[in-house]
Formats: C-alpha cells, sequence, structure tokens
C-alpha cells in the first residue's frame, strides 16, 4: 500500500530575541564547530572520553567527572576528566582532576559530600567531598593477576578543583575477583552509614562504612536475575517514590547489542535489595546510552541522570577527531505506575528547554512537509501529540537531506514497537556493528501518544510518553537532516511544536 503523506502546516514563533547565535552562521566562531561535534550535548574538546564519573551538586555547581584518557582518541590509562555546570546546559571545562598512580588507572566511581565529616578528611568545619573509584592495576593484569582492581577513595576541600588521594589506599582490597569495580555510594540517613553498590563481574555486591575508610560486606543481588549477556558494570540505587531503583549496566548483552543499561524495582533495607519481581527492565532501548548514574546531592528533589553516548561495540572507532564521545543530555527520572507495570520514566531536565530559539507549529491539516530548523542546522525538538480515533495507527517520521541520507522513525503497533533506522543516514562505514535496526517495546492502548524528539548533529533522544520508552541513537550525516516528512496510510492526526535549538558552547 502506497504510504500518505500527511501535510504540515507551519505557524512560526520566535521564542528568544535572536534565532541564531551569534557570529557563528559566518563561521566565525569556531569553537566546537568540528564535523559531527554536538553542540547542546557535554563532549571533551579533545581525546577519548567514556563513563561519567563523580556525579554531585555542590555549592551551586553541578559536577561531572569523566573516563578520560587525554593523550589518544582512543580508550588507555584512565584519569578523571572534570567539568561543572550551572544549568546542567552549559558547561566549563576544568583541568583532570585525578591521575593514574602506582595502584592504577583510575577507573569509575562517584562522588558526595560528607557534610558530617564522617571520614575526618573535611578541615575548619568545612565538609569535603570525597571520591570513591575504582583502581586497575594494569601490570598485575599483565602478569595473570586476578586481583588488579580495588576502590580508592580522594578527596576535596575546594568544591573539586583540587584533590588528594587517602594515603591507605586501597579502601577495599580485591576479595580474588577479577571484575571488582565501579562503587556507587550513598549516606543512608535512616541507618547513619554508607551503602556502596559495586559491580562484581555478574552481579553487584553491597558494602556499608560509617567512616569510607572499613567497609562492611552487606549482600550480593543478581547473579541469577535481570540479563546477563555481558558483564555488569556502573551500579547505582536509589529511592524514586517509594520504590528503590537498581541500575545496571550490561557489557555486552543489550536488547539491541552491545552495551545498554538494566534497571531492577525493589526494596533495600540498607543491607539486601529485594526486587519486586523478576522482569527484565532496560531504561533505554537505543544503542547509545551506557554507563549512566545520576548525580548525588541534588536538594530540589529530583533525580538527574547522565550517561555516555555511545556503546563498546564501536565506541572507540566513530568518526570524529580531535575527541571521542558525548554524553546524553541529562534526564530527570521517575518512577510511573503504567497499567501493572513500574516504569521507570526519562526525560531531558526542563533546564534543555532554555535552548529552544523559534518555535514553528505543527498541524496536520494543510500544505507542507517541514524545514526543522530554518538555519540549516541539525539542532532541533519535534514536540508532537499523536491522536487517532481509538488506537495510534501506524506512522514514520523521516529525517533527511539531500544527499539522500534519512534516519527513520517509526512506530508499529501490531508488533507494538518504535524502532530507529540509521543505516542510510551518513557515515556507517567505521564498524559493522553500528548497522542493524533498533527495538523498542511500546504498547499504546490509547488514542494519543505523546513523541518528543531531540538532535543535536548527530544524535537523536527519542522519548515517548514523556519517558515511558526512551531510545538515544548517534548517526553521522554529511549535512543536516532538517527535512522532516511524516508518512503514516490513515488516521492519525499529528499536532505539536517544531522547536530550533541554539548551541551551548559558545
Ligand atoms: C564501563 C567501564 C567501567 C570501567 C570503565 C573503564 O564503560 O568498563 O566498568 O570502570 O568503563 O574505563
Amino acid at each position: 500500500m502506497i504510504s500518505r503523506l500527511i501535510y504540515f502546516s507551519i505557524l512560526i514563533t520566535i521564542i528568544a530575541g535572536c534565532s541564531s547565535p551569534k557570529n557563528d552562521m559566518q563561521g566565525e566562531n569556531k569553537y566546537y564547530r568540528e564535523k559531527h561535534r554536538l553542540q547542546f550535548h557535554f563532549s571533551p574538546a579533545t581525546s577519548w572520553m567514556n563513563d561519567p564519573n563523580g556525579l554531585v551538586y555542590h555549592s551551586g555547581e553541578y559536577h561531572m567527572f569523566y573516563q578520560y584518557y587525554p593523550d589518544s582518541t582512543v580508550w588507555g590509562p584512565m584519569h578523571w576528566g572534570h567539568a561543572v555546570s550551572k544549568d546542567l546546559v552549559h558547561w566549563e571545562h576544568l583541568p583532570i582532576a585525578l591521575f593514574p598512580d602506582s595502584l592504577g588507572y583510575i577507573f569509575s566511581g562517584s562522588a558526595v559530600v560528607d557534610s558530617n565529616n564522617t571520614s575526618g578528611f573535611g578541615k575548619e568545619g568545612q565538609a569535603p567531598v570525597v571520591a570513591i573509584y575504582t583502581y586497575h592495576q594494569p601490570d598485575m593484569e599483565k602478569q595473570g593477576s586476578i586481583v588488579f582492581q580495588t576502590q580508592g577513595i580522594a578527596y576535596s576541600l575546594d568544591n573539586g578543583r583540587t584533590w588528594s588521594k587517602y594515603d591507605s589506599n586501597p579502601v577495599l582490597p580485591n576479595p580474588g575477583i577479577r571484575d571488582f569495580r565501579d562503587p556507587k555510594v550513598f549516606w543512608l540517613e535512616s541507618q547513619q552509614k554508607w551503602i556502596m553498590s559495586l559491580a562484581v563481574k555478574d552481579h553487584i555486591s553491597f558494602y556499608s562504612s560509617g567512616d569510607f575508610k572499613n567497609w562492611k560486606f552487606e549482600s550480593d543481588f543478581g547473579a541469577e536475575l535481570g540479563a546477563h549477556g555481558g558483564v555488569w558494570e556502573c551500579p547505582d540505587l536509589f529511592l524514586l517514590g517509594d520504590k528503590w531503583i537498581l541500575l545496571v549496566s550490561i557489557n555486552p548483552g543489550g536488547p539491541n547489542g552491545g552495551s545498554a543499561t538494566q534497571y531492577f524495582v525493589g526494596n533495600f533495607d540498607g543491607s539486601v535489595f529485594t526486587p519486586i519481581d523478576t522482569k527484565i527492565r532496560w531504561l533505554d532501548y537505543g544503542r547509545d546510552n551506557y554507563a549512566g548514574v545520576t548525580w548525588s546531592n541534588i536538594t530540589d528533589g529530583r533525580r538527574i541522570f547522565i550517561g555516555w553516548m555511545s556503546n563498546w561495540d564501536y565506541g572507540n572507532l566513530v568518526p570524529t577527531d580531535p575527541w571521542r564521545s558525548a554524553m546524553t543530555l541529562p534526564r530527570t527520572l521517575s518512577l510511573e505506575k503504567i497499567g501493572n507495570e513500574h516504569v521507570v520514566s526519562s526525560k531531558p531536565v526542563v533546564e534543555v528547554e532554555q535552548l529552544r530559539t523559534r518555535e514553528l507549529k505543527i498541524s496536520s491539516s494543510s500544505d507542507s512537509q517541514i524545514t526543522l530548523n530554518p538555519n540549516g542546522e541539525n539542532l532541533y525538538e519535534l514536540d508532537l501529540s499523536i491522536e487517532a480515533k481509538t488506537k495510534v495507527e501506524p506512522f514514520k517520521i523521516i529525517l533527511s537531506n539531500e544527499q539522500q541520507q534519512q534516519l527513520i522513525v517509526a512506530y508499529d503497533p501490531d508488533n507494538k514497537q518504535f524502532t530507529i533506522d540509521r543505516d542510510g543516514s551518513g557515515d556507517n562505514s567505521f564498524s559493522e556493528k553500528f548497522n542493524g535496526i533498533q527495538e523498542g517495546p511500546f504498547d499504546n492502548t490509547t488514542a494519543i501518544m505523546k513523541l518528543r524528539l531531540i538532535v543535536d548533529v548527530g544524535s537523536i533522544e527519542l522519548f515517548v510518553d514523556d519517558g515511558a520508552l526512551t531510545m538515544t541513537s548517534l548517526f553521522f550525516p554529511d549535512a543536516p537532516l532538517t527535512q522532516a516528512k511524516f508518512v503514516q496510510e490513515s488516521g492519525n492526526i499529528v499536532a505539536g511544536s517544531n522547536y530550533t535549538l541554539q548551541r551551548s558552547w559558545d
């Protein structure tokens, strides 16, 4: 059957005073303007980056540390790079926070504000920021040892600008397990102790401590539960609504191949995590959201998440230079009850809305397919409601450029799924593993569906029904995909807005 094109009517509203960032269109401001450089996502200016680390809010700043190898654009001896932001959208780069030492590379971990000075690192009433991370000793690994991963701590008394490593590191030696890493710590107020979640090969181990230096084993979780197609990494345990959520990244073994993040919904009594069921849940069905964790010490009640927007299947090969990798947009997590299901929804933090400049109102009644950013840049958002008489009908949104490169987001109610097809969207020559249609299950049973789609040069983030389904995907087009066609065989009425977004790296 020949598909019918729904035509959009367009009404333009200029939201902000100006529609394009100063100087950019003339090419005068070359900062962060390389080919495929994302314009409002965090990426390092140069060199290799992977997981977000040490996410902590302190003294008006969101800190983001990250796995960083300053000497190359491929993974290597890990440092903690560092950036801060006041609004989660504009980032300031700071010097490297933690360098490898004789105990090893500095792998992933977390940071907290030790308000009660339990660690004793505070001075003159000033609470220390304490970081805990994995030491990975490469020489021991080469020599065939299996105890090369341990946990170390460091602290800062100047809001993360400089760090001192604890002189009795490691604080948690290796008990004889190869994969023993990525400590994520929080203060359990009701029991006055720190809780650490640690990824241990195929399960999570919980430890507790009163002083950050001595850790007691509490329990293991998950060897028999959840997805096990690869090693477990980067856990995070936190209360969301009335349930405890345990995030666990896994590589490989994601729902669409390679790296992905699963989560468990349950209860935690300070020692043992008990899931409410045995269901496997994924935080994001796209291929490019891995190792994500949440900020500690946020005081406005939000639980904010950010992930590494790549996949170990091809992260070292993507065609960018002189840097590799970006983070996802920061997202607010919430626990929703959908039917009988507990679902962790992800939405971009509201601060992202400050990037909107021009609004085009969209409705499917008149006569044009639309150009998504009149400035010609691949920086835009589509915010749509899709409505049918009884149940949303199949549709496709095709984003394309003049070179016929296209990226297709589709919904199929029979298969109960969304798909993202990036195979024809640009350069995919760097890895065969980059190809293949990504599927995200979504059983829409109502007459209306909300869709939000955010594009930044070479990333697409799809949020369906306020983030009940999320899919994040990279692509590498030769020119912006600023033409949008909404294709369907019947029935849906489409309305909403297209926003032009501005860059955040001026
Ligand atoms: C996840 C991960 C972590 C590890 C880090 C090393 O992407 O493999 O388990 O700490 O990356 O860079």
